[in-house]
């Protein structure tokens, strides 16, 4: 912790929580047992964030492509999740944590759309970390409503084709309300994006570990920080331009 220079935290964090699963079968034990474990890391690194004192932490939960796993797979994730999100929000409220969810929230039993409601509720004033949970998301999933929801503006006369920016875009997305990650971590050994932020991680730096989730802790997210401070962001320009701030 020591070594981290504060004044260069990436503001934004999105992390692909990866190898629950395989973490509960090298013990022979059931996937949800997994799943289950993989929330005390969701609540330390949660903790970890906002101590360290990043702005904006994404968790990606639960993907489009999720709801085709086995049916009790998915109802068993789908009650820990209403159960964690029942359970932690005092304590998240406590520590001026501002909840958000992003992703196709309709698909959602009723009993979890209600949870999600009185977090984002609850929590809705809180000024200190921003805990953005994406759950039923996938990238594809969001920039399709995005691009409905523009064809719908030109349509009706109230934007031109030839109006369309980035920013447009931009306000389009489910993400809207915050800055790009700067920083996407995957634990367990995967080298994908999967479908998640697919624009918004344009720029990310990108940091792979072999760690199953439910093994990663503070220290892990440090030394991906300490990673992340180690490179040098170029933004398509040159280093030398980087360096003489040009
Ligand atoms: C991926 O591991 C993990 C998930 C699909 C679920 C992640 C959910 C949690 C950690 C619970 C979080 C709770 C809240 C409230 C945010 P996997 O099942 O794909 O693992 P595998 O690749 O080893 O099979």
């Amino acid at each position: 912790m020591d070594n981290l220079d504060l004044n260069r935290l990436p503001k934004h964090i999105a992390i692909i929580m990866d190898g629950n699963g395989r973490w509960a079968q090298e013990k022979g034990q059931d996937r949800l047992y997994g799943h289950f474990h993989g929330v005390q890391s969701v609540r330390n690194i949660v903790e970890a964030a906002s101590e360290i004192g990043i702005k904006y932490l994404t968790l990606y939960a639960f993907s489009t492509e999720n709801w085709d796993r086995p049916a009790a797979e998915v109802a068993g994730l789908m009650s820990l999740f209403v159960d964690t999100i029942a359970k932690e929000v005092p304590d998240l409220h406590k520590n001026n944590i501002k909840l958000h969810f992003i992703g196709n929230l309709s698909l959602l039993p009723d009993d979890a759309k209600a949870a999600l409601q009185n977090a984002t509720q609850t929590t809705a004033n809180n000024t200190g970390l921003e805990l953005i949970i994406a759950l039923s998301y996938s990238s594809r999933w969001e920039l399709i409503q995005a691009i409905k929801n523009i064809a719908e503006k030109v349509q009706t006369g109230q934007m031109q084709p030839e109006d369309i920016q980035e920013a447009t875009l931009e306000a389009a997305l489910s993400t809207s309300a915050f800055p790009d990650p700067e920083l996407m971590i995957r634990t367990s050994g995967e080298y994908r994006i999967s479908n998640f932020l697919l624009y918004q991680l344009a720029y990310a730096e990108l940091y792979f570990t072999e760690t199953r989730w439910p093994d990663f802790r503070k220290k892990d997210l440090i030394e991906a920080i300490l990673d992340f401070q180690s490179r040098e962001r170029r933004f398509g320009k040159t280093s030398l331009q980087v360096q003489t701030n040009e």
